[in-house]
């Protein structure tokens, strides 16, 4: 069954072209595309799901019009969404948003490697993640800025800095909630890894600039959450060489160590020079070289191969010159799964975008050089006065360690105070967290900033721990799960406990509760049975004395209306006013059941040459199987390959973070 027509794109539709400006023209998007589309993006099912009922998930930017999340129409700029509905809702509603860093990675990483409900089993196959982020949140995850994964814009029109990347995804908000309103409302968190270190604060500060401007609409931005986030280049450039000694990477005083030592110190004179002139930037070749002549230098051939580091955890190698690109090794199994045709069209990927899915994209990050931004670690001390960020830490990596990270916390002033000191001489207790018995990592918190250590991990936390980044998810955002159904009772039945009945413990927790609530209901109807003779008199004689009762109370005044009088009226009022929520839910429901039987109907009417032009773009898609994943910056590209064999290639080398 497919739900949408790849006929009816714009760009390739005069019709929808204009539609789609004139859409894009209106000032009230929640007007021009509120109710008429949210049911094209809905998932009906996914390929290699595993058993059981499929999450609650839309996806895509494909509506007939395809006047999708268009955030830049002059360029054909198209963001990209795969959001997964709660599972359980508990004191408040939740949006939590995910990005991926890059510049130019996909937030399918994020998806299908690290946060999300579903990971790969092999290509074609998914399995739950017992530590998903959707258990308590609505969770969204965004290909941005343009250009990037499933995201795509003309290959002219790449962005180059962080204020346009923020107010792409403004826009882009602005259309998710005309379309989803039932998410507007939410306490909403950003997230993400890595590069997004930049992208988050940037986008945290537009939002909080746009609720100023729509003080009737505002959207409740309500924290942040930084995973090895690439954030304040000057204080993490200079951390690259002493984590290297502190891990034995590099053995201080040694002829390596020296060459080390001077491109350190290039590094740092730019840097000062940079910060006396006020023109800092995030991205700084000569300091980049330190890292990159890390990994260079301490690369070891074994046989035919050369090996170097892993950059993302440094506990493995990897062949050089990818230092991790080729890591995490589910990377193996995303690629092809997320080019497989029948995927595509589950999560309503437009044929506009034409080639096949990469991680991450070389022209986007070639283009994405931030040249007139200021690093976001600028903005953080204004956002900490306005909602708490978390800053959390995998020690195992090297290219955004936690040492740079406590170091631009140590150095930061922010609420009153610098770093995490809480009053002259005192600092935050570093606390030790302990999961299931294991020594977890360390917490630390002052003034709205926490700061979370994870032990024995990598760049990619919730890829090694995804259960003890959902914990800290939850206490960030303030899960109360027991009002979740009230407060959990100690119940025993012929003195047994039962099943545990906790909820988010693993994908099935809601299945199992369900079944201990079963098991329950009859255990408690067997006691019934049981006592039904005593409780068959108790019943008797209590209907005989309300029946007296009645009888009196009815010659008393002359009837049963005037027992109810006038609070009936107001009764019935206060059941409707009670039902009104579920109601206007159900109603937004069966919308989107009419939708559904619309677009069957519709779908229906394809005639062949759509189906040929489907062919043709899938084919498109197989075609690109074979392209390498992008290692080197600006190598290779969306629209020329440019990128295979080329030479000198640590030289133009741009790590992705
Ligand atoms: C940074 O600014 C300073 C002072 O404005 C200037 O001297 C220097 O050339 C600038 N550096 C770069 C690389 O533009
Ligand atoms: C911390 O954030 C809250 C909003 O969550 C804000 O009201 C408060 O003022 C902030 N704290 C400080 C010390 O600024
Ligand atoms: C994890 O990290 C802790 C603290 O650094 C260390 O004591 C422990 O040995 C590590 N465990 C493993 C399995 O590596
Ligand atoms: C979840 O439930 C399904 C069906 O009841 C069962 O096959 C599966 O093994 C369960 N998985 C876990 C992790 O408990």
């Amino acid at each position: 069954m497919r739900w949408f027509s790849p006929s009816r794109r714009c760009g390739s539709n005069v019709t929808g072209v204009l539609a789609c400006g004139l859409l894009s023209a209106l000032l009230l998007p929640l007007r021009a595309v509120a109710g008429e589309t949210s049911a094209d993006y809905f998932i009906h099912s996914l390929p290699g799901q595993p058993d059981g009922p499929l999450l609650k998930m839309h996806a895509g930017y494909g509506t007939p019009l395809q006047c999708h999340i268009e955030v830049d129409p002059s360029t054909n700029g198209n963001l990209f969404f795969w959001h997964f509905q709660n599972r359980h809702i508990a004191n408040k509603q939740r949006t939590v948003i995910w990005l991926n860093g890059g510049p130019g990675c996909s937030s399918m990483d994020g998806a299908l490697i690290e946060v999300g409900p579903y990971r790969l089993k092999d290509d074609a196959h998914l399995k739950y993640n017992p530590g998903s982020w959707d258990e308590f949140a609505n969770l969204l995850f965004v290909d941005q800025p343009v250009g990037t994964g499933f995201s795509y814009v003309n290959s002219d029109s790449y962005l180059h800095d962080l204020d346009e990347m923020a107010a792409h995804f403004v826009i882009f908000l602005e259309k998710f909630f005309a379309m989803f309103p039932e998410y507007m409302h939410d306490d909403i968190y950003l997230s993400g890894e890595s590069y997004a270190g930049q992208h988050i604060p940037y986008i945290a500060q537009a939002i909080l600039n746009r609720n100023n401007e729509n003080p009737d609409h505002i959207w409740n931005i309500k924290g942040l959450l930084i995973g090895n986030g690439w954030i304040s280049p000057l204080h993490q450039y200079n951390a690259y060489l002493p984590y290297s000694y502190k891990r034995g990477l590099v053995q201080g005083g040694s002829e390596i160590a020296t060459r080390l030592e001077a491109q350190q110190s290039i590094c740092l004179s730019i840097l000062s020079k940079r910060v006396a002139g006020g023109n800092l930037t995030i991205d700084e070749p000569q300091c980049e070289a330190v890292l990159t002549s890390i990994l260079s230098e301490t690369s070891k051939w074994t046989g035919d191969v050369s090996e170097c580091v892993n950059m993302y955890d440094v506990r493995l190698k990897d062949t050089y010159p990818s230092c991790g690109m080729n890591w995490p090794p589910d990377l193996a199994d995303v690629t092809p799964y997320l080019r497989r045709p029948a995927v595509l069209e589950a999560l309503h990927v437009n044929p506009d975008k034409r080639t096949g899915w990469q991680e991450c994209s070389g022209p986007v990050s070639g283009a994405f050089k931030a040249r007139n931004s200021k690093p976001a670690i600028e903005l953080l001390p204004g956002l900490l006065e306005k909602m708490p960020i978390l800053l959390f830490s995998g020690d195992q990596d090297l290219i955004c360690n936690y040492m740079g990270t406590e170091d631009l916390i140590h150095n930061m002033e922010w609420n009153g105070g610098k770093g995490f000191e809480t009053s002259p001489g005192t600092w935050a207790p570093r606390q030790s967290w302990t999961f299931e018995g294991e020594p977890a990592g360390i917490y630390q918190e002052a003034r709205n900033l926490t700061y979370v250590l994870f032990y024995n991990s990598s760049h990619m936390v919730p890829f090694d721990y995804p259960r003890r980044t959902r914990d800290m998810l939850d206490r960030f955002i303030g899960v109360d799960i027991a009002s979740i159904g009230g407060t959990p009772a100690d119940s025993r039945i012929d003195g047994e406990k039962g099943l545990e009945t906790s909820v988010g413990g693993h994908p099935n927790s809601t299945a199992a509760e369900e079944a201990e609530r079963q098991r329950l209901q009859k255990a408690t109807w067997d006691a019934y049975y049981k006592s039904g003779e005593i409780a068959l008199v108790v019943v008797a004689i209590a209907a005989g004395i309300w029946g007296w009762c009645v009888y009196r109370d009815r010659r008393r005044r002359g009837g049963y209306i005037g027992v109810l009088g006038g609070s009936r009226p107001r009764f019935r009022g206060g059941r409707v006013a009670a039902r009104e929520q579920p109601d206007s839910r159900g109603m937004r429901l069966e919308r989107f059941r009419n939708k559904h039987v619309g677009r069957d109907v519709e779908a229906g009417d394809f005639d062949e040459s759509e189906l040929d032009d489907l062919n043709a773009e899938t084919s498109r898609y197989d075609g690109d199987m074979e392209r390498e994943r992008y290692s080197v910056g600006g190598a290779s590209s969306d629209e020329e390959d440019l990128g295979r064999g080329k030479a000198n290639e640590t030289a133009t080398r741009r790590v992705e973070r």
